[in-house]
């Protein structure tokens, strides 16, 4: 096992036995790669989702959000193409059966899957991967999930539950106009669960049949594109190293030639990163000329179009589309603060392996950790009250079983930043001990100055 495999199920194993991320429906013998939040994965999720609405939503004056309906009217899925083309190419193994995407095979082999009249070439350098077996001819395989709406079997609506979250923001762009008064450029954002019956999921949370995004559609003048492009790959490129806080070596920015972008697309940049089981995509942001509009309008028979208020110039708005995978920024958020290193056991100079989470200060799940030095009342008592008065602010774990020692490494498992120990002298001198996880440095504080230390090292 090379060191990235082991990096990855590391993390996973830790994933599990902290209450990161569960497997799906386990005590059922579980649901092929599906995966439950536990209290510290939801936690750790939904901050991630705060940092990015705070960066990309609510920091900025040209962004509105929204939440639109997973499902939505079939026409919808006719006009964005989804129903007619949103497939991946399938073949099956003629001896044992088992079923692939072709695209994957001939990744797995070095080979670039390359297409010609919209058909995947190269097919006859690959086999089944699992018995060599000679594979069908591939079709395509839509991933859309249907489901019947209404309840009368006879008249229930065929409907589809959302691939992407894109289709809920174009239909409703004269909405948004009408209420926010905006004027072009600005964008519509939201958060939400999407659905795809992948062939091939796998590898953990990144590929799964039911995942989270966050992207935004920005609505632009035409000759405006290259130049706002090129603002959002800027804006992309801080957020990675400046609020996700990740090494910039691990991505890479990979821009789609020619004939492989989608048709109406004029330039898509795939953000990849180099993930322990190869160097895949991690998000992506698409200038869609105006594609999405303009099937909407032709569909829906509405007028989507934009009168500048300027100029009176009526014409439909082009869009750049940066859309997020939530699992996998997550999953780049668990790889990238993954750490092992030597920590002291004692004053006796030995030392032993502790495994911390160094997740950026502000995105750990659990922000302060309480921890007495003694189960007595005496002390316990007043640790549970300062534990409920840090609530009002932090995130706080209170932990009072086995040695000190112990819970700082299970705090440190799970990248709590700061742990505060209260001890007898406290009693006394109304001071407690706050230990840094990543210096391991301790520090004593007065308890009426610890919200506000606390406070100025998270930066509120
Ligand atoms: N509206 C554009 C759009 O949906 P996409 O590349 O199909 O673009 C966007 O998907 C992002 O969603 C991907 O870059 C990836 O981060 C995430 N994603 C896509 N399929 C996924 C899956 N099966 N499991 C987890 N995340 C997925």
């Amino acid at each position: 096992m090379n060191e990235n495999e082991n990096l990855m199920d590391k993390v996973i194993s830790l994933c599990k036995r902290r209450g990161f991320i569960f497997p799906g429906s386990e005590i059922y013998g579980g649901l092929a790669n599906s995966w439950d939040y536990g209290p510290l994965g939801h936690q750790l999720k939904q901050n991630i989702k705060t940092l990015w609405w705070k960066f990309f939503v609510t920091g900025r004056e040209d962004m509105v959000p929204m939440d639109t309906a997973i499902i939505m009217n079939p026409r919808v899925w006719e006009a964005s193409g989804h129903l007619q083309n949103f497939s991946d190419a399938l073949v099956e193994c003629k001896v044992c059966h088992k079923r692939f995407r072709a695209d994957h095979l001939l990744e797995a082999k070095g080979i670039t899957p390359r297409y010609a009249k919209e058909e995947l070439q190269d097919l006859d350098q690959i086999n089944c991967p699992e018995c060599a077996g000679d594979l069908t001819a591939p079709k395509n395989f839509n991933l859309m999930f249907k489901t019947a709406f209404g309840i009368n079997d006879a008249t229930a609506l065929d409907v589809y539950l959302r691939p992407e979250t894109a289709g809920g923001m174009f239909v409703n762009f004269k909405n948004i106009l009408n209420v926010t008064r905006k004027r072009l450029p600005f964008g519509i954002a939201q958060v939400g669960k999407c659905f795809r019956n992948e062939i091939t999921p796998g590898n953990f949370i990144f590929r799964t049949r039911e995942f989270e995004i966050g992207e935004f559609e920005y609505f632009i003048r035409p000759d405006d594109w290259e130049k706002i492009f090129e603002m959002w790959l800027g804006e992309i490129r801080r957020f990675w190293q400046d609020a996700m806080q990740i090494n910039m070596d691990n991505l890479v920015w990979y821009e789609i030639p020619d004939g492989e972008r989608a048709f109406y697309s004029k330039r898509t940049v795939d953000i990849k990163y180099k993930f322990p089981f190869g160097t895949e995509e991690l998000h992506g942001i698409a200038y869609r000329t105006d594609h999405d509009l303009s099937r909407h309008e032709k569909v829906s028979g509405q007028d989507l179009h934009y009168t500048d208020p300027e100029t009176n110039e009526k014409y439909l708005p082009h869009v750049v589309e940066p859309t997020f995978g939530i699992d996998r920024m997550l999953l780049v958020a668990l790889l990238e603060a993954y750490h092992e290193e030597e920590a002291p056991t004692s004053d006796k100079g030995e030392t032993e392996t502790r495994i911390v989470m160094k997740f950026p200060k502000y995105l750990a799940p659990i922000q302060v950790a309480v921890l007495p030095l003694s189960k007595k009342d005496e002390l316990s008592g007043p640790a549970k009250e300062l534990a409920a008065d840090l609530r009002k602010n932090f995130v706080v774990d209170y932990d009072e079983t086995q040695s000190i020692g112990k819970r700082y490494r299970r705090q440190d498992e799970v990248g709590t930043p700061y742990c505060v120990t209260m001890d007898f002298d406290s009693l006394e001198d109304k001071k407690v001990t706050v230990r840094d996880r990543d210096t391991m440095v301790q520090e004593r504080v007065e308890i009426v100055e610890l919200t506000n230390y606390l406070k100025e090292k998270f930066n509120f």
